[in-house]
């Protein structure tokens, strides 16, 4: 298997992670380029890349503010996933979050989105709320929260 690399992801790589939103969304769930770009231009926000060789293959983006974090938008194109990309994005992501000293990171979750769901808990994430009927076909999302490691701890701390 094709070993997957993480980096991190500026304005400039706007294009590229608009294309991957792209393939792994469904069409009302698209960022468009411009958005993507304006985000990541933001201040408090941080964009990781996964990459199986030369190929990327998914990113996240999550912002950060004093204590806390929040996970924007997580995505792996549909042919590579289950071979840990997702997940290897999500830890970037907490240590980039854990980094700005946040201690804790939430999340939105389709109810329906077994993937993502079954991806978080096994990271650690809890559900501490529900909004009802918050997506356009009707469904609840769920709200998760994942502590986050301080950084710098070592194993245990
Ligand atoms: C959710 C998503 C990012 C997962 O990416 P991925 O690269 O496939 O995830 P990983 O390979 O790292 O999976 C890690 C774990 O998550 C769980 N998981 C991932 N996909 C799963 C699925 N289809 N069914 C059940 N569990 C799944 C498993 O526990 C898996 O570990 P395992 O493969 O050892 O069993 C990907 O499915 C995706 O891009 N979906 C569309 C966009 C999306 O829903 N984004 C999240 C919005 S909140």
């Amino acid at each position: 298997m094709t070993a997957t690399t993480i980096s991190p992801a500026g304005v400039e790589a706007a294009s590229l992670l608009a294309a991957i939103h792209e393939t792994s969304f469904a069409p009302a769930d698209r960022w468009g380029v411009q958005a993507i770009g304006l985000l990541l231009g933001l201040p408090a926000h941080f964009a990781v890349l996964a990459a199986m060789g030369d190929r990327p293959v998914g990113f996240a983006i999550g912002r950060a503010v004093a204590d806390e974090a929040e996970v924007l938008t997580l995505a792996v194109l549909p042919d590579a996933r289950r071979a840990g990309a997702g997940r290897a994005l999500m830890l970037a992501l907490s240590d980039a979050a854990a980094r700005l000293r946040a201690e804790a990171m939430f999340l939105e979750v389709a109810e329906s989105n077994a993937a993502a769901r079954a991806l978080y808990a096994g990271l650690g994430a809890a559900e501490i709320g529900r909004r009802r009927a918050y997506y356009p076909d009707g469904g609840d999302a769920l709200v998760l929260r994942l502590p986050l490691k301080p950084h710098g701890a070592t194993a245990g701390g």
